[in-house]
């Protein structure tokens, strides 16, 4: 089967999965190149997010996009996600039972896409991966996995709240060429087994 047909069953499999939470919200699958080197995984969608079923198309959504532009990348060339698929209420921080019930979809999500590279916004999708990481550690480092590398970004919600934060979360998107092109190689060492 192909990519895009996988991806579009594992969408369906999600629709009827009714003892997902957040129920009330509508599903924000992900969108972009399904054969991206990049795969951009954030946190939750907020509401303007949940309002066009589209991932990173509020506020934050813009910085992100406009910051990738800036840096040589095409919103169009990478896949956006998010760990938990719907809104939580009152754009609360997702729970944890939230993110366990979506994992599963996720993990598959990304075995499908299988990029080489995922960067992680914000620290819930870091801890996700890594849950010792520290995201003001940890943002802007590169992590060898098995299969792919993760790096580490800030969530650019944060990034418009501190002009500081903005610099170190821009610093990060703009070493992803060079991340891209040195993927093969850094992904023969030998990497941890958890991504
Ligand atoms: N914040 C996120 O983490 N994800 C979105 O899709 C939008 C805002």
């Amino acid at each position: 089967m192909l990519k895009a047909e996988k991806l579009k069953e594992l969408e369906a499999e999600i629709l009827a999965d009714k003892a997902l939470p957040l129920q009330e919200s509508n599903l924000v699958f992900g969108e972009g190149n399904i054969d991206c080197d990049i795969l951009f995984i954030g946190e939750a969608p907020g509401k303007t997010e949940d309002e066009l079923k589209r991932p990173f198309v509020g506020r934050s959504g813009q910085l992100l996009t406009k910051t990738l532009g800036e840096v040589g990348i095409k919103r169009e060339d990478v896949y956006i996600t998010n760990i938990v698929k719907r809104r939580p209420p009152d754009n609360r921080d997702p729970l944890p039972d939230e993110i366990a019930a979506y994992k599963p979809y996720l993990t598959r999500q990304i075995d499908i896409i299988d990029p080489k590279i995922i960067v992680t916004l914000g620290r819930f999708s870091l801890n996700y991966f890594l849950p010792e990481a520290k995201i003001t550690r940890d943002q802007g480092k590169v992590f060898i996995g098995k299969k792919r590398l993760l790096v580490p970004a800030f969530h650019p919600a944060a990034a418009l709240r501190s002009t500081e934060t903005l610099n170190l979360f821009k610093q990060s998107l703009k070493r992803l060429p060079k991340i891209v092109e040195k993927a093969d190689e850094l992904l023969k060492k030998d990497g941890k087994p958890t991504f």
